[in-house]
């Protein structure tokens, strides 16, 4: 067994670890565990507390894969719902479909009678209003130009999605995802988090993988996917995450901070960065065999490699 997570402030590992220690499926489990983050208002990047979009409007974004079968579902841009992670699960299970977006994802939300409840936490809303009055931008009048009055200028981003990986009992692999995304984002804006092949890839015959950082280096690089392949070309799960964050170097221009996590089927893992010189080095959780519970571990600087 083995789960690895990013997790900032550790909410939900312990949760995730003793539901598989318990037998549960990886599947049963990092929902919970993901569960547990998005409840915590004290992690500004994910779920109730997170940062929201430029008009002061919380929309997340999540996503699941099992590596048993590659199905996968996803939401983004979800509004008025607290468990995101739950809504890409239910995607997953009860859709023909693997992403929903905006409406779409409300609508069926409020179908399947999910939580509802307001993400914009007090505090982050009064952040929003600074931040309206740093960049000259009336939070009372929506309609003036986002582009004009904001994106012309530095926009602050936020790279603390939660990512859980994790290989069970029965030899399951899981990928799962979830985020409010880029700090005071154009509307709309999806990252890698609820895109599978980007932000999260699970299979059970070469490995799993998912991203933390800046969402449009996934996307434009595939990047969950690739290091999943390279793994099914022979790569070890080092080697095919260096390979792979090694690729993002063509196209540097813009901010390509990423952090990239993986796992194999015979229970090893890897996680490494790029970030810039100066920031600070990501961290997770990590458990496997008989831990009792998940200990906090640093990644791998790979910006030179
Ligand atoms: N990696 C999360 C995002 O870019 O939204």
């Amino acid at each position: 067994m083995l789960l690895v997570a990013a997790d900032f402030k550790n909410s939900g590992t312990a949760i995730a670890w003793q539901l598989m220690r318990e037998g549960q499926s990886a599947l049963t489990a990092i929902e919970q565990g993901i569960r547990a983050v998005e409840l915590n208002t004290e992690d500004d990047s994910v779920g109730r507390g997170g940062f929201p979009n430029a008009l002061g409007q919380m929309e997340l974004d999540a996503g699941v894969m099992d590596g048993r079968t590659r199905a996968s579902g996803a939401v983004g841009a979800l509004q008025g719902f607290l468990h995101p992670v739950s809504m890409a699960y239910a995607v997953m299970t009860r859709l023909p479909h693997v992403l929903l977006v905006g409406e779409g994802a409300a609508r069926f939300a409020a179908e399947i009678g999910a939580e509802r409840g307001e993400n914009l936490t007090e505090a982050m809303h009064d952040n929003w209003l600074a931040w309206c009055q740093e960049h000259g931008f009336d939070p009372h009048n929506p309609n003036q130009s986002l582009m004009e009055t904001v994106f012309r200028q530095e926009t602050k981003t936020s790279g603390g999605t939660t990512v859980y990986l994790a290989l069970d009992a029965q030899g399951d692999m899981v990928a799962a995802t979830s985020t409010s995304g880029w700090s005071w984002k154009y509307p709309g804006r999806l990252g890698d988090s609820p895109i599978a092949g980007a932000g999260f890839y699970a299979d059970n015959r070469y490995g799993a993988a998912a991203c933390t950082g800046v969402g449009e280096i996934a996307i434009r690089s595939s990047m969950a996917r690739m290091v999943v392949a390279y793994m099914q070309m022979g790569r070890t799960v080092n080697e095919a995450v260096q390979e792979a964050l090694a690729d993002i170097r063509y196209h540097r221009d813009q901010d390509s901070g990423i952090t990239v996590y993986a796992i194999s089927p015979n229970g090893e893992h890897f996680v490494g960065y790029n970030y810039a010189a100066g920031s600070p080095r990501p961290y997770y959780y990590m458990a496997s065999g008989d831990d009792a519970t998940p200990a906090r571990r640093d990644s791998v600087d790979l910006r030179e490699s």
